[in-house]
């Protein structure tokens, strides 16, 4: 049964998430990256919105894009919906929206979190909302680069036991194509504090 899983592996480490990121990685680099391959008119759901730090960018440089959010952490919620962006609440399991709403979901450092059935579930999920010709942008940890990077990569694991380390990230093309997508690829690695970052670009 698909869970709510903390940002930062505990909930009372939850409110310390927007320094975490901005000391262990290049986080403007990171968003900006996935800016550049939505297209203005483009309807958008952040699933795992969390603060909504990349919807706010979103917003700020197209203010008249649809965009809206989604997450199970009252806290993130609230924090979000405070600097004014649209984030629905829920509580996890089947996504509140209709077949084929939207030309883009994207979700960046959510599925580190889930066990294989929760990433095959959303992926399917994901794909249900997603109109036919739209695009899902997955954002994670992935296959660490080097000795320095698969050490950096053990430590945040140990930190945060609900992350399941970098192993299920070589099984996500599979379970992705295996839930009605047609294509994916990855991107080029990105090496931060914290262990070594891609996108997936997946196409239904
Ligand atoms: C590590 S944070 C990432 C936040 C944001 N995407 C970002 O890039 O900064 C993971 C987020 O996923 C949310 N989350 C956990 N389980 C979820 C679920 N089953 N469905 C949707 N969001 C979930 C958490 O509440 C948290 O806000």
């Amino acid at each position: 049964m698909p869970s709510s899983h903390p940002a930062l592996g505990y909930a009372f480490l939850t409110p310390f998430y927007e320094w975490a990121i901005w000391l262990g990685v290049p986080e403007k680099k990171i968003r900006r990256m996935l800016m550049e391959h939505l297209k203005p008119e483009d309807s958008v759901l952040d699933f795992g919105s969390g603060t909504g730090t990349f919807l706010k960018e979103l917003l700020a440089a197209n203010p008249s894009q649809s965009i809206r959010g989604l997450d199970t952490d009252p806290y993130m919620v609230k924090t979000a919906r405070k600097k004014g962006l649209t984030v629905d609440y829920y509580t996890a399991g089947n996504l509140p929206y209709p077949d084929q709403k939207f030309d883009a979901v994207t979700s960046t450092w959510v599925f580190q979190h889930f066990s294989a059935e929760e990433a095959l579930f959303y992926f399917q999920e994901i794909r249900r909302i997603l109109k036919p010709d739209g695009v899902f942008w997955l954002g994670d940890w992935g296959p660490s680069q080097g000795r320095v990077q698969t050490m950096l990569g053990k430590i945040v694991h140990w930190i945060d036991p609900t992350q399941n380390g970098f192993g299920p990230a070589n099984y996500w093309p599979e379970w992705i194509l295996k839930s009605g997508f047609r294509t994916v690829t990855r991107s080029e690695p990105i090496k931060t504090r914290l262990g070594t970052f891609y996108y997936w670009q997946c196409l239904p």
